[in-house]
């Protein structure tokens, strides 16, 4: 494995979390393999997985392939909307170490709060015990708003270490990144790129690229670590998986940062899920 230097950021429960990860979202089979132990061999040491991705099987051969030593990676998958009543999020949680083929998880999110439903509370209670067990590391959540963060917190008495939202320059989701630190929970950032979309080709973002030598993506991925965040770009392609490993010798300046703040768009999510309203329940 190439040695990257990724920094860590420290969670609030000790725990240290790569600064940037591998997003996975519809890498499976064959080629979903070979482009997953590239990243893993290339330097990525964090993966981000998830049951619904019906892809923890191939992510878990990837590790074992790779050759990296299992404590030299940080692995995160995430709880099913239909998996939130205790002993199904009990179960659920063995059931992803299973298929990853480890014996343990660094992170397990919940994935949707889906707060019609109203039960991840008690899925949270089972990720604390599947903790003091030694099965999870360290317990988040995804999608998450603040009031559901502070119903955790009041009827749990633990906060999640990480919720990772949605976040890229059309949708920088800044509230929830001020509400998450004001509860010490480090905002991890999913579709960081806009999965592939226009903000990828911002003419903002590309002078910064031609200004710095980088590649728009790189741009991107520094706004994000230099707002705290943790970015999970998915990439399939061997460059740009290297390039977005390599982020972390410049820096943006104040200004810079505000103008890609401000191409934020109140409608900007990628496929307008809204945490209050989505259900991921298929
Ligand atoms: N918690 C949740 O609810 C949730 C929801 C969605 C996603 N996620 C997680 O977040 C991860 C990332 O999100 P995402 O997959 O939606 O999209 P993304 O990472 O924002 O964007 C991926 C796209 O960007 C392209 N790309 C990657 N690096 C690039 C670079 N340096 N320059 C130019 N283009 C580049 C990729 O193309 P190539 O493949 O050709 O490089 C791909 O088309 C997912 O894989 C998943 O792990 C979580």
């Amino acid at each position: 494995m190439q040695e990257k230097n990724i920094p860590n950021v420290t969670l609030n429960d000790g725990i240290l979390m790569p600064a940037i990860g591998l997003g996975t979202y519809q890498m499976r089979g064959g080629e979903g393999l070979n482009q997953i132990v590239a990243a893993i061999k290339d330097g990525y040491t964090a993966i981000d997985t998830a049951t619904n991705y019906d892809n923890e099987g191939v992510v878990g051969r990837a590790i074992k392939r790779s050759g990296v030593n299992r404590a030299d990676l940080f692995i995160t998958s995430k709880l099913p909307g239909k998996y939130h009543r205790y002993d199904d999020a009990t179960r659920a949680i063995q059931e992803s170490i299973y298929r990853l083929g480890l014996d343990y998880l660094d992170l397990f999110l919940i994935h949707w709060p889906l707060p019609k439903r109203d039960h991840y509370v008690e899925a949270f209670q089972a990720m604390i015990d599947a903790q003091k067990r030694g099965l999870i590391r360290s317990i988040g959540v995804s999608n998450f708003e603040p009031e559901h963060l502070d119903r955790l917190i009041k009827e749990t008495g633990v906060a999640p270490s990480v919720n990772q939202v949605e976040i890229h320059p059309y949708w920088n989701n800044q509230r929830i990144v001020e509400e998450d630190a004001n509860r010490g929970v480090v905002t991890e950032a999913w579709s960081p790129l806009g999965r592939g979309s226009a903000a990828l080709k911002e003419p903002v973002i590309k002078e910064l690229a031609d200004k710095y030598g980088k590649n728009v993506g790189q741009i991107i991925l520094r706004w994000h670590e230099q707002r705290g965040i943790i970015p999970i770009p998915k990439s399939s392609s061997l460059e740009h998986q290297r390039l977005n490993l390599d982020t972390f010798d410049f820096s943006l300046t104040a200004d810079e940062m505000d103008k890609i703040n401000s191409l934020t768009k109140p409608n900007g999510r990628v496929d307008g899920q809204d945490p209050n309203e989505y259900e991921e329940f298929e």
